[in-house]
């Protein structure tokens, strides 16, 4: 009933806000704050009695999973009507790329290096997702990994901090909109904090061992970004980080959350993350679980019920201050303010656009045109020819599945929204080219070769093949890490079966992280990492492949030769023997019985040599790129200071397309070592044929910036290299120098 009371003052309004969390707090009891620290499971579609009762008595302040509207509105109805206090729900749910409308994983998005698209992808995820009674998703994640063994870098941003930072920021925008009260806004989440995307051997849920320093430099920077973005909430990892498992971290949810950063929105656990922290053996049972979490700094307890079965006690026995639960519940119920929860805590389907709109199809579908990345295009296969074709076999387990190419996390999208890329390519070829379908294995796990032939025959009747390869959606994600990153199953046996015919084999690649390439990268003619491309996958990838539109996507991730070269990313640091293509010698060319001292004293591996298959950053175009004089506004500037770096792009080649310019610096000497490369900027910059464009970055001092031996966020003084060009390998350089 007090909802009735907040509904015409102003939530925009700083002291107008405060004062009304203040007056809701002083008149709840104990029980009741500790009810606003409490999410529960909705039962999907209906309401549980235990889940209404405990709405009821103010128990639970929150639900997650719950899209039907009628019963997230029921839900509503029954904590403002029915409780003493009238204070409305939050209703979380993961819409990690997309609602009903799916967009490419957020893998596949990091790819587009397109902050707008993504941007737009999360607004109309979030418009989806409200219609349905939705006001908070759990995403952004933005961990940044460099294991594609690890099942959840299908729903990272990359291997890079600044990367992962704007395209988190991007996402969050797009999430919680200019007000989190307008229509179609929801609260966003950066998880998980923080170091989960380290786990050891790419195992999910695995040990977290990170340096101070690393977190700092690396791990910690999207995380900071998000706090000055303003996203929402965060969510804790499930990981043991340095022996302290992040639920009950103070020194993350503390130290560096509250005390160095001032962040003011509320933290959630992962799923039952607290009661696993006695399963680390970081605690001996639940009540001591509910008192590491709080006193770390865990606002809200996701699933398990420790908080509202102990904080209590805990309280009464003085070993958790009511001023800290009171600090804990005034940051819950601001969210629920600002949100407008209190002003309007039902959702009406007539203020939404419908589901699937046009508009919104056509937002992913540019999302997956911008995320395919050209890894290789031999002889210029691609672009194919309509005109140029009689037939094209279009062959593969996953060219035409319509739910695989949704990829993970996908709770409320569907297989019958999606266009396939058979069914892509028939529409857009219609009568001017023969399409021969096969499968060729009954999936991607597949070990008879029984679809060969039939594979083969197609191939033999057409002028090229688009082979569709890849992984299921399952392979990756959370809990679904693999340990050989192969195409699964016989896929390489169908690819060398093809290419015996002769034909040129465009292979389509959907998969939820990087798979090492190697056998069969020298089998096809080019290569389209499509990742899983959600709901549009098919009309975008038709459209690159027949050149209605050019690849622009540029890898957010380094692609391994194989999978003992993990980790492997481009922001390396130096070490003290650096490899070079002359200090490396492969092991076939190494002479019987050499001296131990013989072989290139250096860093790398024998076998493998140092160097990825593909590097961060790399994606071809139907373009030619070429990037000439690299140029410094000046060669010395003080630290306050900002230098201008630019270069000329030239589209040397016969149609227009665009480019990720990429801007990355290193700083040569440091309080402590420092990668080789960072990125620093990048900018998409389109040309048409022959066109030459002046492409210029400003860097301050403080884009410098690093943590030293002291833990000091410090730019110093010194030499500094940088580089432009369209990836982490750009030879394009100039130097500078930052003085006092
Ligand atoms: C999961 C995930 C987390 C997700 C949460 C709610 O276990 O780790 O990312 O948001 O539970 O589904």
């Amino acid at each position: 009933m007090h909802s009735i009371k907040f509904l015409h003052q102003d939530i925009h309004d700083q002291d107008s806000l405060q004062g009304m969390v203040s007056e809701l707090m002083s008149q709840m009891g104990l029980d009741e704050k500790i009810g606003q620290m409490s999410q529960l499971c909705g039962g999907g579609g209906w309401v549980p009695d235990h889940l209404a009762a405990a709405i009821r008595s103010g128990q639970v302040g929150s639900v997650l999973n719950e899209v039907d509207l009628d019963t997230v509105n029921e839900l509503q109805r029954i904590a403002v009507e029915e409780s003493r206090l009238g204070i409305p729900l939050l209703n979380g749910r993961d819409v990690i790329h997309g609602f009903k409308t799916i967009l490419p994983i957020p893998l596949g998005q990091a790819a587009s290096w397109d902050p707008v698209i993504v941007s737009e992808g999360a607004r109309i995820s979030a418009v989806e997702a409200a219609s349905s009674g939705v006001n908070w998703t759990f995403a952004p994640m933005i961990d940044i990994t460099r294991d594609p063994r690890w099942g959840r870098i299908a729903e990272s941003l990359g291997e890079d901090p600044y990367l992962c930072g704007v395209l988190g920021v991007a996402m969050t925008k797009g999430f919680q909109g200019t007000d989190l009260a307008e229509n179609g806004s929801i609260a966003a989440c950066a998880k998980h904090f923080a170091g989960y995307g380290t786990a050891e051997g790419g195992r999910d849920y695995n040990t977290a061992n990170i340096p101070e320093n690393e977190m700092r430099n690396v791990h910690l920077r999207p995380f900071k970004d998000l706090v000055d973005a303003n996203v929402a909430t965060f969510m804790s990892a499930f990981c043991d980080l340095n022996g302290v498992p992040a639920s009950g971290n103070s020194w993350l949810m503390d130290q560096v959350l509250r005390q160095e950063w001032g962040y003011e929105g509320f933290v959630v656990s992962d799923w039952e993350s607290i009661i696993e922290m006695s399963v680390h053996g970081f605690t001996g049972d639940d009540e001591e679980a509910a008192l590491e979490a709080v006193n770390a700094g865990i606002d809200m307890e996701m699933a398990s019920s420790t908080y509202r079965d102990h904080l209590e006690n805990l309280v009464a026995e003085g070993k958790v201050d009511l001023e800290h639960i009171d600090r804990m519940v005034v940051r819950i119920l601001t969210l629920k303010f600002k949100l407008g929860l209190f002003r309007d805590p039902y959702t009406d389907i007539e203020n939404f656009p419908d589901l699937l709109n046009e508009a919104h199809l056509q937002i992913a579908k540019e999302a997956a045109t911008k995320s395919c990345v050209l890894l290789k295009n031999d002889n210029k296969t691609l672009p194919l020819s309509i005109s140029g074709l009689d037939s094209v076999a279009v062959i593969g387990p996953l060219a035409d599945d319509g739910y695989e190419q949704l990829g993970t996390w996908v709770f409320d999208g569907e297989a019958e929204h999606s266009i396939t890329i058979k069914n892509a390519i028939e529409s857009l070829v219609g009568s001017n080219v023969t399409v021969n379908y096969s499968r060729g294995l009954d999936g991607t796990r597949c070990k008879h070769h029984e679809g060969f032939g039939h594979a083969i025959d197609a191939a033999y009747q057409s002028d090229a093949i688009v082979l569709v390869l890849g992984e299921e959606s399952f392979m990756s994600g959370e809990a679904h890490s693999r340990a050989n990153i192969d195409l699964p199953g016989h896929q390489e046996a169908l690819i060398h079966a093809l290419a015996e015919t002769g034909k040129p084999i465009t292979l389509v690649i959907m998969a939820g992280r990087p798979l090492t390439l190697e056998n069969i990268v020298d089998k096809v003619d080019s290569i389209l990492y499509a990742w899983h491309p959600g709901t549009m996958g098919g009309p975008a990838i038709a459209d690159l492949l027949f050149g209605l539109e050019s690849p622009s996507g540029k890898l957010p991730v380094t692609f391994p030769k194989m999978v003992g070269q993990v980790p492997i990313y481009y922001s390396h640091k130096n070490t003290g023997r650096p490899p070079s293509a002359e200090s490396c010698i492969q092991m076939d060319d190494v002479p019987a019985r050499a001296a131990q001292t013989s072989l290139g004293m250096a860093s790398f591996h024998l076998d493998a040599g140092y160097t990825p298959l593909y590097p961060f950053g790399h994606g071809l175009s139907y373009g030619e790129f070429h990037y000439v004089k690299i140029t410094t506004s000046k060669s010395n500037i003080s630290l306050g200071q900002s230098i201008d770096i630019a270069v000329d792009l030239i589209n040397t080649g016969e149609r227009q397309a665009e480019e990720v310019v990429q801007l990355y610096v290193r700083d040569l000497v440091g309080n402590v070592t420092r990668p080789v490369k960072e990125l620093k900027g990048f900018r998409r910059v389109k040309l048409n044929p022959g066109q030459r464009e002046r492409v210029s970055f400003s860097i301050h001092t403080d884009d410098l910036a690093f943590y030293n031996r002291d833990m000091k966020l410090v730019t110093e003084p010194g030499q500094f290299h940088a580089w432009i060009g369209g990836n982490s390998d750009a030879p394009l350089w100039a130097e500078f120098e930052v003085h006092e």
